[in-house]
């Protein structure tokens, strides 16, 4: 099996933070890859912009090292690495004053028919002003798209301001807000299953679902990060955005097509279903965690105040019950975890049926449990369906829970893309169906918020938890309390 690769048109992609982390680590690995690939047109262009004195040639050198570090050796082709570097162009600029907005026009002089792309790999609170300023220079084009990164703000009303500076600047249809979750294979595979197959949507409701479960899990700490961190949390940082996409992914109806509007309509309408919580409603229905330290893979690692430098009540751990209240999802519960210093890393979706109604198996059989289809995101990506079969052999009649395992490593021999990969040529392309609109970040913040506010205000302590566990004592309570626990992502 091999991918497809449909070249994209000519662009100048303009980097704000080109020489951030997400720009070495993420954004120019996942356009060199596309450049092996064959899929970059011959005089695409990426234009790095930050405060660094750097000419092209020590932007590039910055650059081959990133490469170096991010792209393992069997992937790197040295006349690809060199046609690449070539692409490369870097910006001193200052985006609060005018020092390298002319040297920055300059580089389109002749190029307005190009796609131009400006990807905001800044801090939120520059977005307003650098699409203000991007305006003021008339470099804004017909093919000009505008990319935000997460977050966008730290609450509604943060958000809302963002999305009117920048909306006053740049029409809807030109601002792709980048959630990567949306990016990921496995994510869109996610509505090949319920779309593209007739087996699943029957049975997609709560007359046959029992509740669903997400967990993202990461072994990793904040890092470098611990500072930016300590202001954001696991709230913020993973599930106003990452976990509401993946809700919205397996809740959302059918749309009618796959284009920009209506996927986006359906799974707004997944965010507006969401119930609000009261602030009694928080306490009883979320747990916030904060990990101490302790060992990770057998590596001993630091608690998250150590690595704030104080005490502080910020949660590197969430667990919720959300609801879902339409006509499809009333009584289903979806459990959310999200957390730093797991003992694994793995993102999957459980989506678990309801129990069998009567048993015609005596006792000897042993439990009937319930079918789990399982959504394996990362790693080892696929799906598995759990099923009860019989445990093979003379004596009687035993029943075991048995997988059924789609690989998809296995079903397609084919090098796993980064969701960068898709997104950045998707933004040069101009589809934002995998981009979140305005109305859905607000949506999102709206549910959000009330969460943030309670445990603000509340006196409940933030819930510690050693690093390498699977969070606090509270998060499988949570499920216990409802007679279900949290299916063992390691199995
Ligand atoms: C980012 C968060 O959006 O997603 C990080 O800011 C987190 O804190 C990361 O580590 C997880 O992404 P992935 O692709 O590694 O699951």
């Amino acid at each position: 099996m091999s991918a497809q690769i449909i070249p994209v048109q000519p662009f100048d992609l303009v980097v704000f933070g080109g020489t951030g982390d997400l720009a070495l680590r993420k954004l120019l690995p996942a356009l060199y890859h596309r450049d092996a690939d064959g899929q970059l047109p011959e005089d695409a262009r990426v234009i790095a912009v930050s405060r660094q004195a750097l000419d092209d040639d020590s932007y590039r050198a910055k650059v081959a090292a990133a490469l170096a570090t991010y792209i393992s050796a069997s992937e790197t082709v040295e006349n690809t690495t060199n046609r690449f570097l070539a692409r490369l162009h870097h910006v001193t600029l200052d985006v609060k004053g005018d020092a390298g907005w002319q040297e920055l026009k300059k580089t389109f002089a002749g190029r307005d028919d190009r796609v131009r792309v400006f990807y905001l790999a800044t801090a939120p609170d520059l977005f307003g002003a650098v699409a203000k300023r991007v305006g003021e220079e008339n470099l804004i084009t017909p093919l000009t798209r505008l990319v935000l990164e997460k977050p966008i703000g730290k609450d509604l009303a943060s958000a809302r301001a963002i999305n009117d500076l920048v909306g006053s600047v740049f029409p809807e249809r030109q601002i792709f807000r980048i959630d990567h979750y949306l990016g990921k294979e496995t994510v869109q595979n996610l509505m090949a299953l319920r779309f593209a197959n007739s087996l699943f949507e029957p049975m997609w409701n709560h007359s046959l679902i029992d509740h669903v479960q997400i967990t993202v899990a990461e072994t990793v700490g904040v890092e470098s990060r611990a500072a930016y961190y300590n202001t954001s949390g696991a709230l913020r940082d993973m599930v106003q955005n990452h976990l509401l996409q993946l809700v919205c992914l397996v809740a959302m109806e059918p749309p009618s097509a796959m284009d920009a509007d209506a996927v986006r309509d359906e799974k707004l309408k997944v965010l507006k279903s969401l119930k609000v919580m009261k602030p009694a409603d928080v306490l009883r229905n979320g747990v916030r965690g904060q990990y101490k330290a302790g060992a990770v893979n057998g590596v001993a690692v630091p608690g998250f105040a150590e690595e704030v430098g104080s005490p502080t009540a910020t949660e590197t751990f969430v667990a919720l019950k959300a609801e879902v209240e339409n006509w499809r999802w009333a009584g289903v519960p979806f459990y959310l975890r999200t957390g730093k210093r797991m003992p694994h890393r793995v993102s999957e979706i459980v989506i678990q049926f309801r129990a069998i109604p009567h048993s015609a198996f005596g006792p000897d059989a042993g439990t009937i449990e319930p079918n789990r289809l399982v959504l394996r995101l990362q790693p080892d990506e696929g799906v598995q369906l759990q099923l009860m079969s019989k445990d093979p052999g003379p004596g009687g009649m035993r029943l075991k829970p048995t997988p059924l395992n789609l690989s998809f490593a296995d079903a397609f021999k084919v090098r796993w893309p980064e969701a960068y990969e898709r997104l950045l040529l998707d933004v040069v392309r101009g589809n934002a169906t995998l981009f979140m609109r305005r109305d859905e970040v607000e949506a999102a913040w709206s549910w959000a918020e009330p969460l943030l506010a309670a445990w603000e205000q509340s006196a409940e302590p933030v819930r510690f938890y050693n690093a390498g566990s699977w969070g606090p004592a509270e998060s499988a309570i949570l499920l216990a309390r409802d007679g279900r626990a949290w299916a063992d992502p390691t199995t």
